[in-house]
């Protein structure tokens, strides 16, 4: 019923040669750009999303951003819109990733403001949320989850425009994973939360990703695990052959 995902993550990697992964893995999935097939979506720099998503129209290949701002335009120096990133042919945008939460302070409240404009643009948001290593191991994951979820998803979210990616924040880029019990009772927890916010169907419509050291050795046990829709894969995502394998993974 939910169409599988595998977003790749990019980070603040890659320059122009990079396309060249993206292209690539393109051709190497050129056949499964069918509704029954995982979606694929890539999220480079802002620099390069305009080429990406030139070179791979038509594919099964969508691009989306990392972040927007929450104003359509004006004067902030150094942010980009969701607007622009529309103009150049994102189809997604990943809003309140850990680290810009960590690093740029960004509230729930603005990641909330952020994926309200961003539907506007016509975007579809693959919002984050995840606890530290500090909130799990004093028993506050799912209050954390709760708040977090709450207050970054905006009123009228559909499966149609919300992603949710949990991305625990102690298991990005550290090669360590919660076990699949404990991934599955997350993701238990935010399904039931967003059924009852949003209404059964609604709730039941919207993906789930798991994010955090997801890799092509892992990745078909997580994606076996209930209530999880795929993943959103950041240094696993930078290859297309290491990327592929996870796509297959997800695709079962
Ligand atoms: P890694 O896959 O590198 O752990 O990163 C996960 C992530 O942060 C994706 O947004």
């Amino acid at each position: 019923m939910r169409r599988k995902l595998a977003a790749g993550n990019w980070k603040m990697n890659g320059l122009g040669a990079a396309l060249d992964e993206a292209t690539s893995l393109a051709e190497s999935h050129a056949n499964t750009a069918t509704e029954a097939a995982t979606e694929i979506v890539l999220c480079p720099p802002a620099t390069l999303v305009r080429e990406m998503a030139r070179r791979c129209q038509g594919t099964a290949v969508v691009v989306g951003g990392q972040d927007c701002h929450e104003a359509a335009s004006g004067a902030h120096t150094g942010d980009i819109s969701a607007e622009m990133l529309a103009d150049a042919g994102a189809k997604y945008v990943i809003l309140g990733h850990s680290e810009r939460r960590a690093a740029y302070g960004e509230s729930s409240d603005l990641v909330r403001h952020k994926a309200r404009r961003a539907w506007q643009a016509g975007l579809r948001t693959i919002i984050c949320i995840g606890e530290s290593e500090d909130q799990r191991q004093t028993g506050k994951t799912l209050d954390v989850i709760g708040e977090q979820l709450a207050e970054s998803v905006p009123h009228n979210a559909s499966g149609e425009t919300l992603v949710i990616a949990y991305e625990p924040i102690w298991a990005i880029g550290t090669g360590r994973i919660p076990t699949l019990d404990d991934i599955g009772e997350v993701h238990e927890f935010i399904r039931a939360q967003l059924k009852a916010r949003f209404g059964g169907d609604a709730g039941d419509a919207v993906r789930l990703l798991y994010g955090g050291s997801m890799k092509p050795d892992n990745a078909a046990e997580i994606v076996r695990v209930a209530n999880v829709d795929g993943g959103l894969v950041g240094g696993a995502s930078l290859k297309a052959a290491d990327f592929g394998r996870i796509i297959d993974a997800i695709n079962g």
